[in-house]
């Protein structure tokens, strides 16, 4: 394993370097959105103001230079996530744009009226109310998985809903809320076993703390966003097997979706153009490509190492208050911890948290359904990304005692 010491990696990230509230910024919220490495900035800048170009549409340099560098990103994204084929990576806007792309085009192509599909009762509503909309469209039956109380799926119960009209399940790899990784893995032998379902995984809260290999964990789509791994926003991947995308309908239509267009109508392009309708996001699958040479360069074995310490350090820290109550705690979290504070309202704490230059979640973490499950009507939560310190869990250790003994 090549060592690093991670810390030494804030000053790649010109978003730390400054204060809030005139403290210094600790930045808590990487689960909603990461900061970006001055390398992911430097390569959108390069790329607006020296070698501009559109792609897949023209064949002077600049445009041929756009195709190339275009091209070289698919192949990275490709190898990040180990999938078969660039055929297999669809550049979308983000994981919600990702959710809803495959619940149009997969609904067309294999949902009819009376088929199931499943998710967990605590997944973010990118992954529940496109299955909702869908649902009501077409006739079939939305059913969910349910959790325990530290937050792990009941995989028996997942079995027994399973049926021969499931047609799909759909879960986060790891939850928004808990924090916890789910084992996809074993997840899709259980479900390969019994059904011939199709399995989507949300891997929105994976994708920058653990290396993917969308072919070892045999699911059939997998999607996220650029911009919770140090790249951009507005840009995010669709992965599908090759043999169901081939098999499903574009959602949209426009320039580079098509092959011929007469009058009446058009033939489809091959994957994954036939996706991919419009003018693409070019400088953002320039930052993300970016963004996954400096993720590669740290490895994440160091990554893991290091949120991984920097997690348990705070869920010690915050267990040892006497007024905080953790939600859905598991051995498996990581990364993320959600919490409550008897008696005083999140919000509150939140405000008098961000006074201190402090920046974490609050509210119901875009998953309400989850927080009823776990019977609170808001929660806090700190998430961790690889610039994150001990001394900035400290900080917040102190401000939130301090917050917690003047108010509770
Ligand atoms: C588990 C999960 N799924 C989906 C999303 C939606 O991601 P985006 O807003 O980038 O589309 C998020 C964002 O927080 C998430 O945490």
């Amino acid at each position: 394993m090549k060592t690093c010491n991670i810390v030494e990696k804030r000053l790649d990230f010109p978003m730390l370097d400054q204060k809030m509230h005139a403290a210094p910024l600790v930045y808590l919220d990487n689960g909603a959105t990461t900061f970006k490495p001055k390398c992911v900035i430097d390569a959108i800048v390069e790329f607006y103001s020296s070698s501009y170009g559109t792609v897949h549409r023209a064949i002077y340099d600049l445009a041929e230079h756009s195709n190339a560098k275009y091209y070289a990103a698919r192949i990275a994204i490709k190898d990040f996530i180990k999938a078969s084929s660039e055929k297999e990576i669809i550049f979308t806007s983000g994981t919600t744009d990702s959710i809803n792309k495959l619940a149009q085009s997969f609904g067309e192509a294999y949902i009819k009226e009376g088929d199931e599909i499943l998710v967990s009762e605590i997944e973010h509503h990118s992954n529940l109310v496109p299955w909702q909309m869908l649902a009501k469209k077409l006739g079939a039956k939305l059913k969910f998985i349910p959790v325990n109380d530290r937050g792990e799926l009941d995989l028996l119960e997942l079995e027994k809903l399973l049926c021969e009209n499931t047609k799909l399940i759909s879960i986060a790899h790891i939850s928004n809320v808990t924090g916890i990784c789910h084992p996809v893995k074993e997840i899709v032998r259980c479900i390969r076993k019994q059904s011939s379902a199709k399995v989507l995984i949300d891997g929105a809260q994976a994708i920058s703390h653990m290396p993917i290999d969308v072919c070892d964990l045999d699911v059939d789509f997998y999607v996220f966003s650029g911009h919770k791994m140090y790249g951009p926003t507005g840009i995010g991947i669709l992965y599908g097997k090759e043999e169901l995308l081939a098999k499903m309908p574009p959602t949209f239509g426009g320039g580079d979706m098509i092959k011929e267009v007469s009058l009446k109508e058009a033939s489809y392009n091959d994957l994954p153009y036939k996706f991919e309708a419009g003018t693409p996001n070019i400088s953002a699958v320039i930052g993300l490509k970016a963004a996954i040479d400096y993720i590669l360069d740290l490895s994440f074995e160091n990554i893991q190492a290091h949120e991984k310490e920097l997690c348990a350090y705070a869920l010690d820290k915050l267990k040892e208050i006497k007024d905080v109550q953790i939600i859905g705690e598991s051995t498996q979290s990581r990364s993320l911890i959600s919490f409550t504070v008897k008696n005083i309202h999140s919000l509150d704490i939140a405000t008098l948290l961000n006074f201190k230059g402090i920046a974490l979640r609050s509210g119901h973490l875009c998953a309400q359904p989850a927080l009823k499950r776990f019977g609170v009507s808001a929660m806090l939560r700190i998430s961790f990304a690889l610039y994150n310190s001990f001394d900035e869990v400290d900080r917040f250790i102190e401000c939130l005692k301090k917050i917690i003994s003047k108010l509770g």
